[in-house]
């Protein structure tokens, strides 16, 4: 059975991601067992657990003004953080899914393909983008630029 190792299991996202059955074995480690700000942090549960893939959903998001007002922390957790992951993975080969935003759109049209030009609307949109400038220069990769709701209703 293919191994994933998903961070960011205790978000807004992989809450309701938990609830998907599914083929794979996941495993979600909290921020104590493998924090992004730490590349060691990383690195070190890589290779205890050895994933076939890494979905990077960890980040700092809301509330978006936190970006503006603390950018020290929006660089560390979403650029630096996200770099770590990227070199872990690069040193593990490991296939990694980054959750990137659509925020870094200038969302003036709509339906944007991925080789339209980008323009982060805000600080939250520029760290997510500097992620996946380290995510981009790693092949064996996915990148993903998600649009998601306040809140998901299931019916
Ligand atoms: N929600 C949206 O509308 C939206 C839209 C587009 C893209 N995205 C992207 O999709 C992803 C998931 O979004 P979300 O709303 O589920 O995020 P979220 O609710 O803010 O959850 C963030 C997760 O990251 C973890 N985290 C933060 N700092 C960490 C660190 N240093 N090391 C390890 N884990 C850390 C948090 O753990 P703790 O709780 O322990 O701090 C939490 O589990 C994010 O990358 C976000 O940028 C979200």
């Amino acid at each position: 059975m293919k191994k994933i190792v998903f961070t960011g299991g205790s978000g807004r996202f992989a809450t309701i991601f938990r609830l998907v059955k599914h083929k794979y074995q996941i495993e979600y480690p909290s921020k104590t067992k493998l924090n992004i700000e730490n590349f060691n942090s990383v690195l070190k549960y890589l290779i205890k657990n050895k994933p076939d893939y890494l979905i990077h959903c960890a980040a700092l998001s809301r509330p978006m003004k936190i970006h503006e007002k603390n950018i020290s922390k929006s660089i560390l957790t979403n650029i630096i953080g996200t770099s770590n992951i990227v070199r872990a993975c690069s040193q593990k080969n490991i296939k990694l899914i980054y959750f990137s935003t659509n925020y870094v759109y200038p969302g003036t049209k709509g339906n944007y393909s991925e080789n339209d030009p980008v323009l982060p609307i805000n600080n939250y949109a520029i760290s997510k983008l500097g992620g996946e400038c380290a995510v981009q220069m790693y092949k064996n990769s996915l990148i993903l630029r998600i649009s998601m709701t306040e809140k998901t209703i299931y019916s």
